[in-house]
């Protein structure tokens, strides 16, 4: 008996010219994450039991974000970039081996088409049970750049590029986005006779279909929606696919019972989870690294990143929160406070104005207006300890390493050096003095000088 397995063979290889950049293009980023993860998390997602990625000569960087990304996958190089059909085959020794336990679906995914999903690629490979080879199609508003699909009835006899295309298949809408479905059994002895008379003078994956109808499979295809596969050749089509990641992220975060106030302002990471009955407010960055339970209100012009906030809490208008940040239940973070690492616990309020890094700030505390931790002295960075109950006066720094007890006070203005016992005051300033009638004399005084002055240059 064979059992079919699926291989998700993932192009990454291209030099990416049109994106004028020093960052290989399946690096850039959509919704905070590489395009290529984008790829790789669907196609895990699709059930895909082995991964390959082609990767360029060189390309360090692509290399080991595969290997922080998915472990699992098999980094193939493509010691030359001679076209996309060069590209699959440099990744045969994965197909071999996905061959060995039986028949083996190949789903060929183009690293910069990041927004195709798992449904996607399972109805592809759900097809490779009909059809020998498919070839979806799409129908952008713009089809200029795309290989345009050849059809006669409903059997595709071709994939045309744009370059080799005459003006007549030119006008052509329905294009190729870049996914292929194979049976790995018939892909490598097609790939072997792919030639390169082409304007490119490359190895075109898309003439396996010209191959395949030639050797007498059957192609199948099947349209998809033109959103999810937009693909990414130059910085435009970078912002084009942006704005479709945030326009679903948007449509997803209020359906599962988010109010955006001004929703397209609201701009959201591929792993932000927002609970039920948050309120965000407009102008909103959500980095990567962010959840939020229910109930919590995100005011207008907040910058969050790598934070969680429970239930209840108020953040916002104007805060920023920096990775290792955790916002406890019903805690406030007013306007101007920056949060790097730190752990704000429940009901806890740094309402203006404030720095808290590497820190830790008890429950009911409230931290006043102006005050700082210290945590940086130049070489190492330090932390800084405050308890339940505190009242932490304005203006104060708290220079870390330092631990404030419970229910301690820290007095208005005070350079904190120095562990605060629990329930002590600490003052830590020059003591105020009152010199009584030196403001009048000083004025009397100064007086003089000028009436002195003026009469000089009289
Ligand atoms: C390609 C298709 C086109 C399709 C479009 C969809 C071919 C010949 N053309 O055009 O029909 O409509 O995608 O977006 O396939 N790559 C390698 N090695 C190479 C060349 C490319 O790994 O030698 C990789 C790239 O990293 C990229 C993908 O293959 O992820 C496609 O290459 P790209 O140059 O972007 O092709 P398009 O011009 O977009
Ligand atoms: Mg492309």
């Amino acid at each position: 008996m064979t059992e079919r397995s699926c291989l998700a063979i993932i192009l990454a290889a291209g030099e990416g010219t049109r994106m004028k950049s020093a960052v290989p293009k399946v690096l850039h980023k959509v919704g905070g994450m590489p395009m290529l993860g984008h790829v790789l998390e669907a196609a895990t997602k699709a059930g895909a039991r082995r991964l390959a990625v082609v990767i360029g000569p060189g390309a360090e960087a692509v290399s080991a974000y595969v290997k922080s990304a998915a472990p699992q996958a098999a980094v193939h190089v493509q010691a030359e970039r001679l076209g996309t059909a060069h590209a699959v085959l440099a990744a045969s020794s994965s197909i071999t081996d996905s061959l060995k336990t039986g028949e083996a679906d190949v789903i060929v995914l183009y690293g910069d088409t990041p927004l195709v999903t798992a449904e996607t690629i399972g109805k592809i490979a759900k097809g490779l049970a009909t059809s020998d080879v498919i070839f979806p199609g799409f129908r952008p508003a713009d089809p200029s750049g795309y290989g345009r699909l050849i059809v006669d009835g409903r059997r595709v006899i071709a994939i045309r590029e744009e370059r080799d295309a005459s003006p007549e298949e030119r006008k052509i809408g329905t294009c190729w986005p870049g996914i292929a479905g194979f049976r790995g059994s018939s892909l490598l002895g097609m790939l072997k006779k792919v030639g390169k008379e082409n304007a490119r003078r490359e190895y075109y994956l898309t003439q396996l279909v010209e191959i395949a109808n030639r050797d007498g499979l059957s192609v199948g295809t099947l349209e998809l929606d033109a959103d999810e596969v937009a693909g990414v050749n130059s910085r435009q089509q970078l912002a084009h696919v942006e704005g479709i990641f945030q326009r679903r992220a948007r449509e997803a975060a209020m359906a599962e019972g988010a109010t955006l106030v001004a929703p397209k302002t609201v701009w959201f990471s591929y792993d932000t989870r927002l609970g039920r009955d948050v309120v965000v407010e407009p102008n909103v960055f959500f980095g990567p690294g962010v959840t939020v339970d229910n109930d919590v209100t995100i005011r207008a012009n907040t910058y969050i990143e790598g934070t969680h906030i429970a239930s209840g809490a108020i953040v916002g208008p104007f805060a920023r929160l920096r990775p290792g940040t955790t916002i406890g239940k019903g805690a406030h973070i007013g306007n101007f406070v920056e949060a790097k690492n730190a752990q704000i616990e429940a009901r806890a309020k740094v309402n203006h104005l404030a720095y808290v890094g590497d820190a830790s700030v008890g429950a009911a505390t409230n931290v006043g207006a102006g005050s700082i931790t210290a945590n940086y002295d130049g070489f190492d960075k330090h932390r800084t300890e405050i308890g339940a109950n505190v009242s932490i006066g304005s203006n104060a720094v708290l220079v870390a390493p330092v631990i404030i007890g419970d229910g301690a006070n820290v007095a208005a203005g005070s350079v904190i050096t120095a562990n605060v016992p629990a329930d002590a005051l600490a003052v830590a300033r020059g003591r105020q003095e009152n010199k009584a009638g030196w403001a009048k004399k000083y004025r009397e005084h100064k007086g003089l000088v000028r009436n002195r002055k003026e009469t000089k240059s009289s």
